[in-house]
């Protein structure tokens, strides 16, 4: 019964093309997981990883309610396991989900969508509950005929089985501007295992350096009632796109070897009254064209790493991302001659 009002909640998630209907189904999808949980998920259990903080599990079920996140990654990823079960139509695809969360949000709604013979899924959480949880869903909705595995580990330091080539290697466990989460260690162990003819989902994370005042440009507070497409925006219109530091995808060729990453050292406005702050935006490309931009979900609000009106007395900036351990932002900068 479950598996098949699933299969429904699915299709309309597939089939919506427009910005209410995105959020019409996302709650419908929210719903449904409030009704089918037994336990209330706990708020207390953050894990802190070398890498980031793994959220709680009550925080990693609330990611259901970013309604675009939810519904632009679910369409992304029924669009690439469609491809590659076409690419590989002989045998079962291989599914690597880091971050699963209690509800497995990305991969479960989807089963029902395929045949149970053509998916075989790992699914990694640090976190015990978020574990115990998907098991739980798995239980109700029948949908543990299919070939998953549920494994509580560090993804940032697992290791895949030999016999288990990655078609489609999944993972959002990102905060906005890349802060906090650790997303980009754990692609970072996960594109290492990953074969060239694999997906990687997100397939890009762009991280962007502007000049802008942060107050005025568009960002998400509450998905509840204020979710919008960015072209319904207004955006900051003196804002300054200044460079693209750097992007995340299977190739990582900025920062694959080391834990920190240093940007150029550029020019800060002399004149900075319209666009006194220093920040980051964020856009995801979840998979070809379905794409998250600044302000459409959670975790693409634009970030402010420093005021102008804090270091008026230097002439150049330079952007460190560090995620060695928490992933943060700071700066160099250069004196006036
Ligand atoms: C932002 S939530 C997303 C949950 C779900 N995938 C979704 O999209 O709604 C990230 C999840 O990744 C898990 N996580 C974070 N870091 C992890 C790590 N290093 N190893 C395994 N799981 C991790 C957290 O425990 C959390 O459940």
């Amino acid at each position: 019964m479950y598996k098949q009002e699933l299969a429904i909640i699915v299709q309309s998630i597939i089939e919506s093309n427009t910005i209410s209907d995105h959020v019409k189904c996302a709650k419908t999808l929210s719903d449904f997981y409030s009704r089918l949980s037994s336990v209330k998920h706990s708020i207390q259990n953050e894990v802190s990883v070398k890498g980031g903080i793994a959220l709680s599990s009550s925080g990693a079920a609330d990611c259901v309610d970013d309604y675009l996140r939810t519904i632009y990654f679910i369409k992304g990823i029924y669009n690439a396991i469609t491809k590659l079960t076409a690419d590989f139509p002989e045998r079962s695809i291989n599914i690597l989900y880091a971050g699963c969360g209690p509800y497995a949000t990305l991969i479960l709604p989807l089963l029902p969508m395929f045949n149970k013979e053509r998916i075989n899924a790992i699914l990694l959480d640090i976190n015990a509950e978020s574990i115990e949880s998907v098991h739980h869903l798995l239980k109700v909705t029948g949908l543990n005929e299919y070939s998953l595995q549920l494994i509580e580990t560090d993804a940032i330091t697992y290791t895949k089985p030999k016999d288990f080539t990655i078609d489609l290697a999944i993972s959002e466990t990102m905060h906005y501007a890349l802060t906090r989460e650790p997303q980009v260690a754990i692609v970072k162990n996960i594109v290492k295992q990953l074969p060239p003819h694999g997906i990687l989902i997100p397939e890009e994370i762009r991280i962007d350096l502007a000049y802008t005042f942060l107050d005025h440009e568009p960002s998400l507070k509450n998905a509840i009632d204020e979710v919008k497409s960015y072209n319904q925006m207004q955006p900051y219109p003196h804002h300054v796109f200044v460079d693209r530091l750097f992007t995340i995808n299977k190739e990582l060729s900025s920062i694959s070897h080391y834990s920190k990453f240093e940007s150029d050292f550029y020019n800060l406005p002399e004149n900075f009254a319209k666009i006194p702050d220093v920040c980051i935006f964020t856009e995801i490309k979840v998979f070809e064209d379905i794409e998250l931009k600044t302000a459409e979900s959670y975790i693409t609000n634009p970030y402010c790493v420093v005021s102008l009106y804090s270091i008026n007395d230097w002439s150049k900036i330079q952007l460190i991302y560090d995620f060695s351990e928490i992933p943060k932002w700071s700066y160099n900068v250069n004196a006036l001659k």
